[in-house]
């Protein structure tokens, strides 16, 4: 199965196509609904925007002119707070809604707010609007006082062309921090250290198009590789970068699986019994949080007692509920969840209740005894692109069915 581009870093690269008031052509873009929002606000603001073709995006930004980003487009995901910082950057206005997404507990953007003040804006929030203006940008020294990767990524945006040198410290690291950089460093941005903890830029007068290629999701790779080991397969997951993939490859070794790495591809090959493990999710290169719901549902059905401690979000387990509602015996305390690995879940009828949450219980849909439900997959389509469609490619029995065929069926049984 072949990988698609990076949602994280789609969402970011998207709005920065503003900054090359001309013609970009990114290629590897993930069809999701998170990108079909980040293009319909890309309209709304006046850009032409075409598909050349399923994955390959041109769009000319020359037009745009609209800097504010009303309610109803923005409130669908919570990256259109990205348009804030490279708003700033280009027109030094930007009026945006403050931000939607999943719901993982509080997420507030005080760290974003910090760095566009620093940067010399002034800010103010009015009828759930974000409202940031500035006479000039001037670089400056700025410590996140959180590792936070939407901070730096706004950071990131709305320093590339301020005047003089603005040094970031305590960064985010992730790959689609990098592969941002990269992307505003080829339209003509002067970016150093993106990857590591402090990040260097000197601002930038002229940005021009550019093609570029985004990175594949590691996410979406882990997800897979996860899948593949929970039902004990044979998988071959292609365009990945496997040093992206460490920590999920690292973990999945301990417990049993063997991962082959190779030039672009991972072969994944499971093992009859998998043994228990304790995970901390933290900012890359740790273990990823937006892996922890998937590998949670591995380790109920791993021997033993396994340890879940998520490090970056305060709500991020609320899928337990519908994974105890298929068999599992997982007990959660604040952060942590303990998982007693069980000899076999059941299928039921589940709900997503956000994005990684919604691959969790596909992952243990396909381990399970039984036919499972799951229903509210919106929260899955917003970041896979046709899941059903890859996982049924390599042997797995999933169908996607509208409520309404759903409810026919019902009727029919
Ligand atoms: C990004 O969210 C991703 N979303 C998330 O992916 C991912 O889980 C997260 O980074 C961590 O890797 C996008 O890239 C669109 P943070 P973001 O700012 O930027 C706190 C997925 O499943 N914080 O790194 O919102 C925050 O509350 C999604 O693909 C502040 O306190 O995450 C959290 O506890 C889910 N103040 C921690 O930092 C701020 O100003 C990390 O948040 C900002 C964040």
């Amino acid at each position: 199965m072949n990988i698609s581009g990076a949602k994280n870093a789609a969402v970011a690269i998207l709005p920065a196509t503003i900054l090359a008031g001309g013609v970009c052509v990114l290629e590897n873009v993930p069809q999701i609904n998170d990108v079909t929002i980040d293009l319909q606000i890309l309209r709304h603001m006046g850009a032409d925007v075409r598909l050349l073709d399923k994955s390959t995006i041109r769009i000319d930004t020359k037009h745009i002119k609209n800097t504010a980003i009303p309610y109803e487009l923005a409130r669908h995901i919570r990256a259109s707070y990205y348009f804030l910082g490279v708003l700033l950057s280009k027109f030094n206005h930007a009026k945006v809604s403050m931000p939607g997404g999943c719901d993982l507990g509080d997420r507030p953007i005080d760290q974003h707010i910090k760095c566009f003040k620093s940067l010399g804006a002034e800010y103010s929030i009015e009828h759930g609007m974000v409202e940031i203006t500035a006479d000039k940008l001037i670089g400056t020294q700025i410590y996140f006082d959180k590792v936070t990767v939407g901070a730096t990524i706004n950071a990131l945006l709305a320093a590339v062309k301020a005047d003089g040198l603005t040094i970031l410290e305590n960064a985010a690291k992730e790959p689609h921090i990098v592969d941002l950089a990269n992307f505003l460093n080829s339209m003509g941005a002067d970016i150093m250290g993106a990857g590591t903890d402090v990040i260097k830029i000197r601002g930038a007068k002229t940005f021009r198009g550019t093609d570029y290629t985004i990175i594949p999701d590691q996410i979406e790779a882990g997800t897979y590789m996860v899948a593949a080991a929970a039902t004990k397969g044979d998988v071959t997951i292609k365009n990945v970068i496997p040093k992206h993939l460490e920590p999920i490859t690292s973990k999945l070794r301990k417990v049993g699986a063997k991962v082959i790495e190779d030039d672009d591809s991972v072969r994944v090959i499971g093992a009859q019994e998998y043994e228990r493990t304790n995970i901390k999710t933290m900012p890359h290169p740790g273990f990823p949080t937006d892996m922890q719901p998937q590998f949670a549902a591995l380790l109920t059905l791993a021997r033993g007692t396994s340890i879940l401690t998520e490090g970056i979000f305060d709500n991020r387990f609320r899928y337990v509920d519908e994974l105890r509602r298929m068999g599992a015996d997982i007990s959660v305390d604040g952060k942590v969840a303990v998982i007693e690995g069980v000899e076999r879940l059941t299928g039921a009828p589940v709900k997503a209740a956000d994005l990684r949450a919604g691959a969790a219980l596909i992952i243990a849909g396909l381990s399970a005894q039984g036919v499972t439900n799951i229903e509210e997959i919106q929260h899955i389509e917003r970041g896979y692109e046709e899941m059903e469609v890859k996982l049924r490619a390599i042997g797995a029995d999933i169908v996607k069915r509208t409520v309404a065929e759903v409810g026919a069926i019902a009727k029919v049984v």
